[in-house]
């Protein structure tokens, strides 16, 4: 038999505080203009001080549960997409295991930034296809804007925080995830970073040296990047699976930059109503991106289904995932 993967329902949570380009202006020299033609954002969503990426995944993972009438014993394995937890450990799936009674789930995140919702997606598939595993959870969520200098007008304004959860289950034949493809480029891992290198360790450190673990940024070469990087292989995605850019109904583009979404969209030649996004409302939510523009799009009616979708991620590593799948009407 040849096992597939069915996905069951997507779902997604964010951050409840407000910040709107204005409310940066009190605290930043910039503008509504600058951010807003520069990247098309008009407002992030950032976590309370005492939330954590996990409280978000949580709720993620919780809402997605609901949807699909599943209950949180029946998963054998829950896959977190998180690449700047504020736990080292325990696992941010290990906290969401607990919160939500899947008591016979192997637990682990995966650090793939921006593009790891698919990786998880990718990584799920092949245990699913082994036979391992049946039911999967997986959940990508950052909170990214504890990681930002607020004072680094640069980088602060891109992000924000939110969780996107999907349930995967094996499916007799049928395979929900088209073709899927991952990439990575360690010559271009100093293009973002977020680092801890230091140490306090009063015998060693001399120096008194400050750690600053925020997120550091060459954001012209992070677009060169996804420019040269993504379209040839979301073309070889087409051609392996037999499709033309024509019989893609939705594109789904990491949501990092509005001025990156219309130029990919444009070397696709994709019509823009097929072009999903939701940028201006959160800003980049990293992992949690792609999973919350397909939630709230088809929620909103932006995105009727059962339809077939294009997924495009990329972010700091760096790394890319692409992918075509078939979301059916009720996910
Ligand atoms: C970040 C990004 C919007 C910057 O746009 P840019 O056109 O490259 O802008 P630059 O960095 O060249 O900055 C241009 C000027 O605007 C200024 N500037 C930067 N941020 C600003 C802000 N928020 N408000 C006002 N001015 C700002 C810079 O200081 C610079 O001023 P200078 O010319 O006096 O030095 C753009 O490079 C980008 O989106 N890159 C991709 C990043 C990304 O998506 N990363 C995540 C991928 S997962």
């Amino acid at each position: 038999m040849n096992i597939g993967t069915k996905i069951v329902a997507i779902d997604y949570e964010v951050a409840k505080n407000k910040i709107t380009n204005d409310n940066l202006t009190k605290i930043l020299d910039t503008s509504d203009e600058w951010i807003s033609t520069r990247t098309g954002i008009k407002e992030r969503r950032v976590l309370s001080p005492n939330e954590t990426s996990a409280d978000l995944g949580v709720r993620a993972a919780k809402n997605v549960i609901k949807r699909a009438n599943y209950n949180g014993d029946e998963f054998d394995m829950i896959i977190v997409a998180s690449s700047a937890p504020e736990e080292i450990y325990p696992s941010v799936a290990c906290r969401i295991q607990g919160e939500i009674g899947a008591k016979k789930a192997a637990c682990f995140d995966i650090k793939a930034a921006c593009a790891g919702f698919v990786y998880a997606l990718n990584t799920a598939q092949a245990f699913i296809k082994s036979g391992l595993y049946k039911n999967i959870l997986i959940v990508a969520t950052d909170a990214t804007t504890k990681f930002t200098d607020w004072e680094d007008r640069s980088v602060c304004v891109l992000f924000g925080d939110g969780a996107g959860s999907a349930i995967l289950r094996a499916n007799e034949n049928e395979d929900d995830i088209l073709a899927i493809d991952l990439l990575a480029d360690g010559t271009c891992a100093d293009y973002i970073t977020l680092t801890t290198k230091g140490t306090h360790c009063p015998l060693v450190n001399e120096e008194n040296q400050e750690i600053k673990p925020y997120i550091q940024m060459k954001g012209k070469d992070v677009y060169k990047f996804v420019m040269q990087e993504i379209p040839p292989k979301l073309e070889e995605l087409l051609t392996k699976t037999n499709k033309t850019i024509s019989d893609i109904d939705y594109f789904v583009p990491h949501q990092s930059n509005q001025r990156m979404i219309d130029a990919l969209a444009q070397r696709l030649e994709i019509e823009e109503s097929k072009v999903i996004s939701n940028i201006e409302h959160y800003g980049n939510m990293s992992a949690a991106s792609i999973p919350v523009a397909i939630r709230e799009a088809v929620d909103e009616g932006k995105m009727k289904l059962p339809a077939t979708v294009m997924l495009s991620a990329f972010g700091a590593g760096m790394t890319a995932g692409n992918a075509i799948v078939k979301l059916e009407k009720n996910i």
